[in-house]
């Protein structure tokens, strides 16, 4: 743990402008400096930096945050690593609290580092091993060279080849200092029983495997013939320090490409990533071997939301892929496939066709999943109608997975072409999906909120609610995004701009009093305290504000612009710089001056409180809506009767609310 102090000094020292200038050029304008933005393509830069603030934030692409921030965007690295960093660059001792961690988890941290010294030591002894020593060269070196690789190749990779003898490695690491215990935890050293002991990597080629910073945390060895009784690839066992379901072979190789290209080609094994590496197309990382994981997912969508899938042309390969791709749309991310001819891998295939012609191919015959998933079974299922059914539901379980309702319109609809099927149907069928699913992706509107009785600052009037019934709110499975009703999507999307608003007011003003020892704080939370808020990020700034508070002091603006945590941070900036500050264009494009809200802040806060229990009732309105038309289909009157009176005393407070805001009310 880094203690506060040392964070605090290096947010202190480290100049926004000169962290940034280290990579990209910075040129004044105004109060401001512009770039081109170093985290997405353009051509007139949108990039601005505020020394003022010690922020930046790109009006481009959303990328915003401070110094170290910055630091971790544009290096991929953790919070903590960017800490050191910065350290580094201006020479602050990191202090650290140790008092954190007990001494289970210090011994724990302790011996991961162990691991990792060790895992590195091994690493550089098969390197030297196949460089330097004749047996290395004749069979590990000559084996790599045989398939292509080259010397920078070799070295980018940290290739390497463990010697045919039982004991050549733990023998030396021994010698070097390690410890058997640490060697065997490290997966290098097998200790049978009897206190016997040997190499786990003998004889084999050897793939170093490497978390995103580029340490290594585990190998995979190749063997060197065809044998029928050893299998091809031998892996490193899960470890304190590698966990297969969490990382990508390549990852480290492959980030910054990944990022720029804003594309991530999966593909199968360790080679076909190094030998699309050495043909110049760089943004490949492996699954080696298994189904893909959520976590590795996760660690993709760190760099981008696009994934191209790149199999090997065999079945087993396509039915491999076929589970990975659902996963990844439920991540909402977006799937490409690409498939090879029968017996080709990308590996041999790069080296076949060469760079120019497997982008083509990449082109070509890349597909995005439902024509995949489609034309790979319509095939064999031809004209047969219950096979044919079988299909649609399977497709259909596909689409409702992914979490934006836009994507999913527009892929029912290419369904329909491809399969000849109704749109109508498919949607219906796939709204049976997501009711009985458990798991409902995208579901719009979880209305459990019940709304605020005012009770908050004095001389404001308290604007009531009506306690609604319990069934006023929609049963969960009834949502109104995925019936054909066609005034819902508006409304869903535009809730929650409110919401918003008070956040903003709340991280802008929070300290300011609005009469003695009443702050703007104490005014939002109080008139929103029983409003659950829709927005997750919303609700968890509200919580840690909330938490702050208790601890005993108002966080201010800059502590949330300084905030760890990066989507935190990020929406602090948007919401305190996107009316104006930043952006020198604003008024250029909008043609509206912001009236200084300060200036008047106690009824800015009243009417941002009106505003969202306004939004709340809309939301009643809306949905009591709903129960009446269902009411009024099944022709329950009574329940019908009920509705028109909830609907006439909603009606009513919208107006009241209307009054005070001074805008218009239709009913
Ligand atoms: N794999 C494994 N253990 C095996 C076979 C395969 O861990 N016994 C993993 C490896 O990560 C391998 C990937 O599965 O890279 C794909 O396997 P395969 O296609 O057989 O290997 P290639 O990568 O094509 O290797 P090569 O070209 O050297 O045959
Ligand atoms: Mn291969």
């Amino acid at each position: 743990m880094i203690s506060q102090q040392t964070i605090e000094h290096i947010q202190q020292v480290a100049d926004i402008v000169e962290v940034v200038s280290d990579f990209v050029p910075l040129k004044r304008k105004g109060q401001n400096m512009m770039a081109c933005c170093p985290f997405h393509n353009e051509k007139s830069p949108s990039f601005s930096v505020s020394p003022g603030k010690g922020i930046y934030k790109c009006f481009g692409c959303g990328k915003a945050g401070d110094s170290i921030r910055f630091v971790m965007d544009i290096e991929s690295l953790s919070y903590i690593e960017a800490i050191r960093y910065l350290a580094a660059k201006y020479n602050i001792v990191i202090e650290e609290d140790r008092p954190v961690m007990d001494e289970g988890m210090q011994q724990a941290q302790h011996e991961r580092e162990s691991l990792m010294i060790a895992l590195t030591w091994a690493k550089s002894f098969y390197q030297k091993r196949m460089l330097e020593n004749e047996d290395g060269r004749l069979y590990g070196l000559s084996y790599f060279r045989e398939r292509g690789f080259h010397d920078k190749t070799l070295a980018a990779f940290e290739l390497g080849y463990a010697p045919d003898a039982w004991r050549e490695f733990t023998d030396a690491a021994l010698k070097a200092g390690f410890s058997l215990e640490i060697l065997q935890k490290a997966g290098l050293t097998i200790v049978k029983e009897e206190g016997k002991m040997f190499d786990r990597f003998r004889g084999r080629v050897i793939f170093p495997i490497h978390n995103v910073t580029g340490k290594t945390i585990a190998f995979g060895a190749r063997i060197l013939k065809p044998s029928k009784d050893q299998p091809k690839y031998l892996n490193s066992p899960e470890t304190e320090v590698y966990h297969k379901s969490k990382s990508l072979y390549g990852i480290f190789q492959a980030k910054n490409a990944i990022r720029n290209e804003d594309n991530c080609y999966l593909v199968e094994g360790y080679t076909d990533v190094i030998s699309l590496n050495q043909a110049g197309i760089e943004n490949v990382v492996a699954s080696s071997g298994t189904s893909l994981t959520d976590e590795q997912i996760k660690l993709i969508a760190r760099y981008t939301e696009n994934i191209t899938v790149l199999y090997d042309g065999d079945t087993a390969g396509i039915k491999a892929s076929l589970r990975g791709i659902d996963m990844i749309l439920e991540a909402g991310l977006n799937v490409r496939v690409v498939t090879f001819p029968e017996g080709q891998d990308p590996d041999s295939f790069v080296r076949k066709v060469g760079t120019p012609a497997f982008k083509e191919h990449i082109k070509k015959t890349g597909t995005d999943f439902i024509t995949f998933k489609i034309n790979l079974q319509l095939e064999e299922i031809g004209n047969d109608p219950i096979r044919k059914a079988g299909l649609i539901r399977d497709i259909v379980e596909s689409i409702v997975k992914i979490p934006d309702p836009i994507k999913r319109a527009v892929l029912y609809k290419q369904c329909s072409t491809l399969l000849g099927v109704e749109e109508t149907m498919l949607i219906s069928e796939g709204n049976k999906h997501m009711l009985t699913q458990q798991k409902q992706p995208g579901r719009p509107l979880q209305t459990r909120d019940r709304p605020a009785s005012g009770g908050g600052a004095p001389n404001y009037p308290d604007i009531p609610f009506l306690p609604p019934p319990d069934d006023l709110f929609m049963p969960p499975g009834e949502m109104p995004e995925y019936v054909a009703l066609p005034p819902v999507k508006e409304e869903v999307r535009k809730f929650g701009a409110q919401e918003r608003e008070v956040v903003r007011m709340l991280i802008s003003y929070s300290t300011l009093e609005l009469e003695a020892q009443y702050y703007v704080c104490n005014y939002l939370l109080d008139e929103t305290q029983e409003v659950a808020f829709q927005d997750p990020l919303l609700d968890k700034v509200l919580q840690i504000f909330k938490i702050e508070l208790a601890k005993g002091a108002i966080p201010g603006t800059d502590f949330f612009l300084k905030h760890p945590d990066g989507e935190v941070q990020r929406l602090a900036i948007d919401l305190t710089t996107e009316r104006h500050e930043l952006s020198p264009f604003w008024f250029e494009k909008h043609k509206i001056i912001t009236p200084h809200e300060k200036d008047n802040l106690t009824d800015a806060a009243f009417k941002t409180v009106l505003r969202l229990k306004q939004e709340l009732i809309k939301k009643m309105v809306y949905e009591n809506m709903l129960l009446l038309a269902k009411a009024s289909e099944t022709g329950n009157i009574e329940e019908q009767t009920r509705c028109m009176q909830i609907h006439t005393e909603l009606k009513a407070a919208e107006r009241e609310i209307a009054g005070h805001l001074g805008n218009v009310i239709t009913s």
